[in-house]
């Protein structure tokens, strides 16, 4: 047995090697603090897919890390994000996600109005705020823009480089898939008693699947021959599907046809990919002790060979169960490693060479942390 080819030109690179990792990243209340200040502050962000906002006046409100962004649908097709918070006071603006006719939305608290921009359209008693304190207030810019199908959010629209080069070489990679042609099929959340590196590290190695998934996946994959590579700063792992006889596939090998491609898009989204279906996950913490997981599944609109259009949504829809049980399998054995790391008997986790994206992604955040 050899290593997957990856096709023309690809190989694994040099430096995936075994590493380690302190306890207290897991567990220091201030090193989540710089992680969401230095990290989550500085990278792009999946924040949902483009179906959600189909109609002009469409928005969405999306909140993890105690953020609350609203991204929106103009009339010209554009999206805009802006953080929903109101300037006058700091209350959230609005709720939940819907659809806004006006294209105004009314902070419940003074009622102050902004356009769906985040402009300031409307300041009630006006004429007893100081003028200057108006000049130019709006709500906080958010950068928004649309890769694969997905929208992405980033909080420093000033310093944020675009998608594709944030994504580098995954564009090709994960390009392959089309996914902005796929549809969408709906999401799941789930909230973890872990926190979010220890939720994170069970989809960034495939060792585990015998043992925490013995029940839910049986077969079908070839988890010994899975090979791992980084982009800096994300990374990929490939499975071999058995069912597909990769060893046969004609030259350059599309890897992507023949394996389950599970990809890390730095920092915390989870994309497992299959030919012709797939689902993201994103893991964001709550607090050093708790994490929200988003689940989407999507597939391409257009069935496998041999199989309906009818047949294939409904085996789509089937694949929430599957997601469903792998993710209560991870997030039950993460709680179980989670409620240890207090212990006086744990010091630092070790990491051997099939668990090297863990090590490669402990060592770039690291870098952000550090700055
Ligand atoms: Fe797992």
């Amino acid at each position: 047995m050899g290593v997957i080819r990856w096709g023309e030109g690809r190989d694994q690179s040099e430096d995936l090697g075994p590493g380690e990792v302190n306890a207290s990243v897991y567990s220091d209340p201030q090193r989540f603090a710089l992680e969401r200040d230095r990290l989550f502050r500085n990278t792009w962000h999946m924040a949902g897919r483009v179906e959600e906002l189909p109609d002009p006046g469409d928005f969405l409100v999306w909140e993890e890390l105690g953020q609350s962004v609203v991204i929106a649908r103009q009339p010209d097709a554009g999206l805009t994000a802006f953080h929903n918070v109101c300037p006058h006071r700091g209350a959230r603006i609005v709720g939940k996600s819907g659809h806004c006719d006006s294209g105004r939305l009314t902070c419940p608290f003074h009622s102050f109005v902004f356009d769906l921009e985040g402009k300031l359209v409307s300041v009630p008693e006006k004429e007893t705020f100081d003028p200057a304190q108006l000049v130019g207030l709006r709500t906080a810019e958010v950068a928004v823009g649309i890769w694969g199908g997905w929208i992405w959010i980033h909080f420093d629209p000033a310093k944020a480089p675009s998608i594709e080069s944030y994504l580098g070489e995954l564009v090709d990679e994960i390009g392959w898939y089309g996914m902005e042609d796929w549809k969408y099929h709906g999401g799941s959340n789930w909230v973890a008693d872990a926190n979010w590196k220890v939720v994170l590290e069970a989809f960034l190695e495939s060792w585990h699947t015998p043992t925490v998934h013995a029940r839910s996946v049986r077969g079908g994959f070839d988890v010994a021959r899975s090979t791992f590579a980084t982009f800096d700063p994300h990374s990929m792992m490939v499975v071999p599907l058995t069912a597909l006889d990769i060893d046969s596939a004609p030259e350059p090998v599309e890897h992507q046809q023949y394996a389950d491609c599970q990809y890390l898009l730095f920092p915390c989204a989870f994309l497992n990919m299959f030919p012709d279906q797939g689902y993201l996950i994103t893991v964001y913490p709550i607090d050093e002790n708790r994490t929200s997981c988003q689940g989407y599944v999507m597939a391409r609109k257009t069935a496998p060979e041999g199989t309906d259009a009818a047949t294939w949504d409904r085996s789509v829809e089937s694949s929430f169960g599957v997601m469903d049980r792998i993710m209560e399998e991870d997030l039950s054995i993460a709680a179980e490693v989670d409620a240890m790391k207090h212990s006086f008997g744990y010091s630092k986790n070790i990491y051997n060479r099939l668990e090297c994206r863990i090590s490669a992604f402990h060592r770039l955040i690291d870098q952000f942390v550090a700055d």
